[in-house]
């Protein structure tokens, strides 16, 4: 579905990333594991067009996309929820949810799509009328996922999406994430600092290391690993 091939990105003087290659096949969740500073959220925004990178390709569903628009990648149904959640703080939840289907006029199917993330996130359906700026930090994840449905995504890029919250909050966001993907066949690139949790739900994994893949595998393979459980799983 997705080639990402020999990515390089220089911001000024730094290369950040130093020939990125991996694939994402229909229906997989594929998760990029790394430290701070690695690279993780550059190869999301290069993905989605907001960072240009020097050399290298994205091709989506046969097509090169590097040379597209924002706006044109989240119609072919890219979705990024960015790191920090950025939902619009003086807009209500619903009024939220109804950004994500901005580029869509499909009145009768937003409505449906609504309901469904409602059915969701019912948290969400409580305080449809409640500041995006009031919720909780839980809340605020469930509403970025929930936006991002909104925009029909084919492929969904989730940015850190555990970071700052409570392990039961985790809990259940990671448990829609794999009742999407499983009930609903979506495709998810899932960007993560808390390995453990990543490695558990994908099914490709990529490590990576400033600005380089040093390792890949399946989930299991990678939580099985000693050079991963060292460094990214905080065992001896
Ligand atoms: N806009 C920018 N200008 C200059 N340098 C940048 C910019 N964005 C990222 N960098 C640098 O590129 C490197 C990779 O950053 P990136 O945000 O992709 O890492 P990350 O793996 O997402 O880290 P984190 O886990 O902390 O979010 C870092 O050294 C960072 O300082
Ligand atoms: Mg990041």
């Amino acid at each position: 579905m997705l080639e990402v091939k020999d990515l390089d990105v220089f911001y000024g003087g730094i290369h950040a990333l130093k020939g990125i290659n991996f694939e994402i096949n229909e229906g997989e969740i594929v998760t990029l594991i790394g430290s701070n500073g690695a690279g993780k959220t550059t190869i999301l925004n290069v993905i989605s067009g907001v960072v240009k990178q020097k050399n290298g390709d994205v091709i989506f569903q046969n097509e090169k996309i590097n040379n597209l628009t924002t706006e044109k990648i989240v119609e072919l149904g890219i979705i990024h929820v960015p790191e920090g959640r950025r939902i619009f703080t003086a807009l209500n939840v619903e009024e939220n949810l109804l950004m994500g289907a901005y580029l869509r006029n499909d009145k009768k199917e937003i409505q449906e799509d609504l309901e469904n993330v409602y059915e969701l996130f019912p948290r969400l359906r409580e305080r449809r009328t409640q500041m995006g700026g009031t919720l909780s930090g839980g809340e605020q994840q469930m509403l970025a996922i929930g936006r991002a449905l909104m925009s029909k995504p084919r492929l969904l890029m989730l940015d850190e999406p555990s970071m700052g919250l409570a392990p039961i909050i985790v809990q259940e966001i990671y448990e829609t994430i794999e009742k999407l993907n499983e009930e609903r066949n979506l495709t998810v690139l899932l960007v993560e600092q808390n390995a453990n949790l990543a490695l558990q739900v994908a099914h490709q994994a990529y490590v990576i290391e400033t600005g380089e893949i040093v390792l890949q595998g399946t989930g299991r393979e990678l939580l099985g690993d000693d050079r991963v459980r060292k460094a990214y799983l905080g065992e001896e």
